[in-house]
């Protein structure tokens, strides 16, 4: 069997379709600082990584407990109900996290306990079988109880000196009862107090795919999404002496940036972990990969027969040209590669120069509709601007030709106007500009390569992503 043949495939584009990631799982720097507790927030695009990295912290590890959340198919709708009404509006859906995330550690540890002996295992034990028949609650289930039954046996806040007998997680009003957040405070307590009875110092616990079970990001779902962050900060501030409990949000960079909250700077620089790779850590990234499935000793060298493309660039570098720097791109174009050399011939041990040619049409396609995915939600209509990339012909073009062209191309419910299209283009990568002469020396400058330039309204020659070129069907400038 060939080489090409014994691979396959480089793994599946989505994490949570790909039941091998953890056997190929590269562990970069951004996985180190969520695992020293670092972050309270993963940030990064569409394929970037949140979810394979979610994967590896499925199970609990050595020293520390750690679970993974999935809120793919979360009750969204019944979230919204358990709103506190006493709290500003920033901060309405706080306690309803803080009260889930206080149940998940609890359940956590109790399945991490040998023996159920102490008494704050036994009043945790009653609180979750009385409450959730189990101590292992699935996490749709959490807020789902409209009471929730206390009892001496388990956990009893008292306020005003009057002890609760239960706790309405839904009162007459349709709301959350306020004193939940006492109830949260007793939980928590109960949680640190068992940490520290089995020698449990740390306790992970990540919420992914917070964007997948809603199909537009309302101003409801933005509020209940920056409460699980601020939830995520306020129950990491109350470490417990020995043992503290570290809920990590994953969120896609372009929802985060639309949304707007006091302390969201302060969020952004001082405990957010951003995904960001380059060509030689994705490289690392895909030799994982050959060495799983080949043996140790292979990698990339192996696979690719040498011959440089055009221009003298390796086929990496034509490759890496094509991606947005993130690893489902990549991925996905080599996956295009092996399908095509493996059609050429089965036998095959080396990608030649025509297998990549070849893949970039269908990667092309994947990107597209990997971007409508990504863009689709803030801009329904950005496949205007695709249609005038193709009639403007060549994949550089000058910026007045693409606003006479998009304002006739402009569809009715379009809601950008050409310099708005341009701009949010520029935001994803779609577009990059021509740098002006004076600025740190010429050349095509992309958000993604080039993040802290910006968007420059002044410039006048402007740049398809080159992974569009075969999707739009453009040429290349002619050389003058
Ligand atoms: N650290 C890593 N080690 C190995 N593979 C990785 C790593 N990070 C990402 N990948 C791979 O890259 C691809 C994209 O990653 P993933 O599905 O986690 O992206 P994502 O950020 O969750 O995207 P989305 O926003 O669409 O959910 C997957 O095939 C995944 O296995
Ligand atoms: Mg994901």
């Amino acid at each position: 069997m060939g080489l090409h043949a014994e691979i396959g495939t480089f793994g599946d584009v989505a994490a949570e379709d790909d039941d091998a990631v953890l056997s190929y799982f590269l562990k970069t720097e951004a996985v180190g600082r969520v695992e020293a507790g670092d972050a309270l927030i993963v940030l990064g695009r569409k394929g970037s990584g949140k979810t394979a990295i979610a994967k590896y912290f499925e199970e609990p590890k050595g020293d520390y407990l750690s679970a993974s959340l999935s809120l793919r198919d979360y009750p969204w709708a019944l979230h919204e109900r358990r709103r506190n009404s006493g709290a500003s509006e920033i901060e309405s859906y706080v306690s309803s996290w803080r009260y889930l995330i206080a149940v998940k550690a609890l359940s956590m540890l109790l399945e991490a306990s040998k023996r159920i002996i102490t008494d704050s295992q036994r009043a945790a034990n009653t609180f979750l079988q009385d409450n959730y028949g189990g101590t292992r609650p699935t996490l749709p289930n959490i807020l789902r109880p409209p009471r929730l039954k206390l009892s001496k046996a388990s956990f009893q806040p008292s306020i005003m000196g009057n002890a609760l007998g239960g706790v309405e997680l839904e009162t007459e009003k349709g709301d959350l009862a306020h004193e939940v957040d006492a109830l949260t405070d007793i939980l928590l307590d109960a949680a640190f107090t068992i940490g520290s009875q089995i020698g449990h110092s740390k306790i992970l616990i990540h919420f992914d795919e917070l964007d997948q079970g809603l199909s537009e990001i309302n101003e409801t779902h933005e509020r209940m999404i920056i409460g699980l962050v601020l939830a995520c900060r306020s129950i990491r501030r109350m470490a417990g002496f020995e043992t503290k409990i570290i809920p990590v949000a994953y969120l896609r960079t372009d929802i985060w940036d639309e949304f707007r909250f006091s302390d969201k700077n302060k969020i952004s620089q001082t405990a957010a972990v951003d995904l960001e790779w380059d060509s030689d850590s994705l490289l690392a990234l895909v030799n994982e990969r050959i060495k799983a499935k080949l043996g140790a000793k292979f990698s990339w060298k192996d696979l690719d027969n040498g011959d440089v493309m055009r221009g003298s660039q390796p086929k990496w570098n034509h490759i890496i040209a094509r991606t947005f720097l993130r690893p489902r791109d990549v991925i996905q174009f080599l996956n295009c590669a092996l399908a095509i050399s493996l059609d050429r011939e089965a036998e095959a041990d080396t990608f030649d120069n025509d297998d990549i040619q070849l893949a970039r049409e269908p990667y092309s396609r994947y990107l597209k509709q990997e971007l409508d995915d990504e863009l689709g939600p803030h801009w329904e209509k950005w496949t205007d601007a695709i249609r005038v990339f193709s009639e403007l012909v060549t994949i550089t073009f000058p910026k007045n030709d693409f606003l006479e062209a998009y304002e006739q191309r402009r569809s009715k419910k379009n809601d950008y106007d050409g310099e708005e299209a341009l701009e949010i283009l520029y935001r994803f990568s779609v577009i990059g500009y021509r740098r002006g002469i004076g600025k740190g020396g010429s050349g095509w400058v992309f958000q993604y390569t080039d993040p802290q330039a910006g968007w420059d309204n002044g410039a006048s020659r402007l740049k398809v992503h080159p992974g569009l070129k075969e999707f739009a069907k453009l040429r290349e400038e002619r050389q003058s």
